[in-house]
């Protein structure tokens, strides 16, 4: 169809009026957005004639993502979480700062308000019998390189069925499952006792698979585990490391799988190795160091709180 009418007049006056630029009310950053948005979204439809079909369709998805509760889920499969990172990393660069830990996309299920433990922690509570039991350790390094004391560890990740705690459709896990806050020691160092986490995939059915399908895409991630890294007067990093050897290592939905973040796997099985690390037979160990970086301006220019995160 050769009809288009997004450059007429009437629709660009149509677009200022729907988005409040012609009133003195409202917020002035939201009408910015929104004509901007909404001017996309009108050209598109015009140019690729998005029948009412199609966009009733589209409505209909949203609606259905919205019940689900996800848009959280979604967001990193179409790489935007991803995108928001690579402007973060252009940001930092441009202001000199160097990110020698990458940041990587939180992904939608953190909750807040696990228990927080000293210098060590056991992150399962040893009913995933499934999982090979995990050591991982390392130091966080504050922006001078110097070791940072009472750093705080967050750290979440889902058990060998894909499952996080909290958002588990088998109800299995008890709350705060694989999810430990950790204070760094007075040399900077964590360690945690775990199982190693399996990937992750989409709810199938769900809205998110359907686009995803619709894209010629599969939802499944790599094995991950997921950190908030914070200390006093630095910026808080978020982060997750990959569980190398994985076949979806570079075929990660979320785009999260990051160089840098894919330490190597020590399999353990030495009676000494297991008597120093007070396990009860081999383990896999993840040595892994996290480097924070400083302020800007006296802020940490990163911060996002608005997102909407659940609490325990
Ligand atoms: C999603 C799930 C994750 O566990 C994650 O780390 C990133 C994204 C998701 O469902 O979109
Ligand atoms: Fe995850």
């Amino acid at each position: 169809m050769n009809i288009k009418i997004f450059d007429t007049p009437e629709v660009q006056d149509f677009l200022q009026t729907v988005s409040g630029l012609d009133n003195d009310q409202g917020n002035p950053r939201a009408k910015q957005i929104i004509h901007r948005v909404l001017s996309d979204l009108f050209k598109a439809i015009d140019e690729l004639d998005i029948t009412p079909d199609e966009y009733w369709t589209a409505v209909g998805w949203l609606n259905e993502l919205g019940s689900a509760g996800q848009a959280g889920l979604i967001s990193p499969g179409l790489g935007l979480d991803h995108f928001l990172d690579l402007r973060l990393d252009a940001i930092d660069a441009a202001a000199n700062v160097e990110c020698k830990t990458p940041r990587t996309i939180e992904g939608p299920l953190y909750v807040a308000g696990a228990p927080v433990e000293q210098g060590f922690a056991r992150l399962d509570d040893g009913r995933d019998t499934d999982g090979q039991p995990l050591v991982m350790h390392g130091t966080v390094y504050d922006a001078n390189g110097k070791p940072a004391p009472g750093a705080k560890v967050e750290v979440w990740h889902c058990d060998t069925r894909g499952f996080y705690s909290h958002f588990d459709p088998t109800s299995k896990q008890a709350p705060f499952n694989m999810r430990r806050t950790i204070i760094a020691d007075d040399q900077g160092r964590y360690r945690f006792r775990s199982i190693l986490p399996s990937g992750y995939g989409v709810p199938p059915g769900s809205p998110t698979e359907q686009l995803l399908s619709a894209l010629g895409r599969h939802g499944q991630r790599p094995a991950h585990i997921h950190f908030f890294i914070s200390a006093a007067d630095h910026r808080k990093l978020t982060t997750q490391i990959n569980i190398d050897g994985d076949p979806l290592l570079n075929d990660d939905f979320a785009y999260a799988t990051r160089e840098g973040l894919v330490p190597k796997v020590t399999e353990r099985s030495d009676e000494a190795s297991i008597k120093a690390n007070q396990m009860d037979g081999p383990f896999a160990e993840i040595e892994f160091d996290f480097a924070l970086t400083r302020l800007v301006d006296g802020i940490d220019n990163q911060i996002n709180e608005a997102r909407v995160r659940a609490e325990g």
